[in-house]
């Protein structure tokens, strides 16, 4: 048996899901509100009897791997990995040396896991933890934040994790790679973190890597954080703080909010905004930008918008535009707050009405460009010129550069070629506008003519020994989706007596074929009777009132452009077409 059939065959696709929503039984089905999008009415299905899941909304769904790919944002073998690991399977016999690293990094999640469970009661149950709990009191984390993110709190001692380890049976050794203490030169070792407030630093998957810890008040001459060193299982440029948490309210949001503290990000959790991470301080890298691009394309700055603030977020905000993000820019006047957790505190819709104004980046800093340049002068226009045209030339979308170029040109009150000569020569200067990062995947639900096709073709698929005549209206090019194309030629080749004898001949698109037959079966469970020949039109007539639409699109532009260069035969035969296809679409209307 394949392993990914073994890890199916041990994990309930309930069970699993039911992890992350609420399910709740609605006939022989579960129904949740979707976790990929935002919605009131719950439209996402798992069939415990099928093991598949779809949203209706959104038009997602699958089986257990392509639940986890999209609720981790991770690519098919890293979720069998986590499933088999779930299921207790072992993936093929790794090397020695494989293993010996593995082996390694568990020993330090378990150790960073130990840790953090020790802080945390040593910070709900210690005496001398009392000014540790009505520091966070103070500043009004409550019982549940703390919790949820784990945090704990260190004794202000050198030895007390030392000692706490090794009965657990740990070596020093081991405890000191996972960075929690610290070797001296005689070979003795101390604890690194003492008498600080300890806030775990969790991967994607929410395993604890690492800390950071902050002092209980500000003191002169110490750090007022200190971090984790950098481990086997701890890279500093990959972590995005409190993505394991904000995963899912970024999906539902469909954009992200970048802060800088992570004590922000806790505080915007515990209001309510679910869709917000933080940098720990830095200029974000590419790294951690491709990872949250797996959920969003739209990101957030809430940094500091003076001069300073924006030097530091300048370079991160680069990387995004490069990217083909759409960035935009929460900005917190000083008078107000001084960040987001201070901003939260004092009212939360000020936070929310924030979030709200956020503007497009560019747009804000081509105002703040033009408040403080006098653009009366020509030496002015040019400082203008070469202060923002380094930025439009890293937009990868042309359509978002026109758009740019013609802005700067009106402010400016010059020609827009010129610009674009201008903005020409400085991407060729630079070696190449930057390229849209390739890898990184689009998590975006289905478009609306996906789904329409996708319900025909299950409805085809359900009844097809019911439906002679039907399958002849459509072309295989009338499908989008390679999947569907693929099954639909099968079956217009095999015309088989049903489902099952399909499968049979075409064991590889049984689950897709299931998938969408699942769709069409609910979508009918629903209404409260129904019956083949009404139900024909919802399901195909939709569809090819959608691609009758799409043609004359076609034919219009093509039209348009026979006409233009004087191709007018052609003109008059694509016309004829149009018109045909103009009378087939009213005959629809009247029906
Ligand atoms: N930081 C750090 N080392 C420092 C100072 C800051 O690593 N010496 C990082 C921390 O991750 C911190 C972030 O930079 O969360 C932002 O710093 P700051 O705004 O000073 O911290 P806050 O999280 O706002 O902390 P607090 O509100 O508790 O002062
Ligand atoms: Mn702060």
């Amino acid at each position: 048996m394949q392993p990914s059939e073994e890890v199916k065959q041990r994990i309930n696709i309930v069970d699993l899901v039911g992890e992350t929503v609420q399910l709740r039984k609605a006939g022989a089905n579960f129904r949740a509100r979707c976790p990929f999008h935002d919605e009131k009415t719950p439209s996402f299905m798992v069939s415990p009897a099928k093991q598949i899941w779809h949203c209706f909304g959104c038009g997602l769904g699958g089986d257990i791997f392509e639940f986890v790919k999209q609720s981790e944002g991770v690519e098919f073998p890293e979720a069998l990995q986590i499933l088999a690991s779930r299921a207790g399977i072992i993936l093929k016999r790794p090397t020695t040396e494989y293993r010996a690293e593995t082996d390694k990094k568990k020993t330090l999640y378990e150790i960073n896991d130990l840790a953090a469970k020790y802080y945390q009661k040593v910070l709900s149950d210690s005496k001398g933890a009392e000014i540790a709990r009505s520091y966070l009191n103070r500043r009004g984390f409550k019982p549940a934040t703390i919790a949820k993110w784990q945090i704990g709190y260190a004794p202000d001692d050198f030895h007390f994790f030392e000692n706490f380890v090794t009965t657990r049976g740990y070596q020093k050794t081991e405890a000191a790679a996972a960075g929690l203490l610290v070797r001296k030169d005689d070979g003795s070792f101390y604890d690194r973190f003492r008498g600080r407030i300890m806030f775990p630093l969790f991967d994607l998957h929410g395993r604890v890597v690492g800390f950071t810890a902050r002092l209980l008040a500000d003191a002169e001459g110490a750090a007022k954080y200190i971090n984790s060193p950098e481990t086997l299982i701890y890279q500093k440029s990959r972590l995005v703080y409190g993505l394991h948490l904000a995963k899912t309210g970024i999906r539902k949001a469909d954009f992200v909010i970048v802060v800088e503290g992570n004590a922000d990000v806790i505080t915007c959790h515990e209001a309510g905004s679910e869709n917000v991470v933080g940098s720990s301080g830095t200029a974000l890298t590419q790294e951690q930008l491709e990872l949250l691009k797996r959920f969003t394309e739209n990101i957030s700055f809430a940094f500091d918008v003076d001069e300073a603030g924006l030097a530091a977020g300048r370079r991160a905000v680069e990387l995004a535009l490069s990217m083909g993000f759409n960035v935009r820019v929460v900005s917190i006047p000083r008078e107000l707050a001084k960040d987001p957790d201070e901003l939260i505190r004092k009212d939360f819709s000020l936070w929310q009405e924030r979030v709200a104004a956020a503007r497009p980046f560019l747009d804000f800093y081509f105002h703040q460009i033009f408040a403080n340049i006098d653009l009366s002068e020509s030496s002015g226009k040019k400082q203008a010129v070469s202060q923002i045209l380094p930025l439009l030339s890293l937009l990868p979308d042309p359509i978002d550069r026109t758009h740019y170029v013609r802005l700067l040109a009106e402010k400016l009150g010059v020609d827009e070629q010129l610009v674009l000569d201008l903005l020409n020569r400085a991407a060729v200067a630079k070696g190449r506008v930057a390229e849209k990062s390739a890898g990184t995947r689009r998590l975006v639900r289905k478009s609306y003519e996906e789904i329409l096709e996708d319900r025909a073709l299950g409805f085809l698929l359900k009844f097809s020994p019911d439906l002679p005549g039907e399958w002849e209206k459509f072309g295989v090019q009338d499908f989008g989706s390679l999947v569907n194309r693929e099954i639909f030629a099968a079956v217009v080749a095999q015309r088989p007596q049903g489902l099952e004898d399909f499968f049979v001949a075409n064991p590889r698109f049984r689950d897709a074929a299931q998938l969408l037959v699942f769709a069409v079966e609910n979508e009918l469970s629903a209404l409260p009777e129904w019956n083949l020949e009404d139900a024909k039109p919802q399901f195909l007539g939709g569809f090819r009132h959608h691609l009758l639409k799409k043609k004359m699109r076609t034919l219009t532009t093509l039209i348009r452009q026979a006409e233009t260069t004087g191709r007018m035969d052609e003109a008059k035969v694509l016309t004829v077409e149009f018109n045909n296809l103009s009378r087939d679409l009213a005959k629809y209307h009247a029906q």
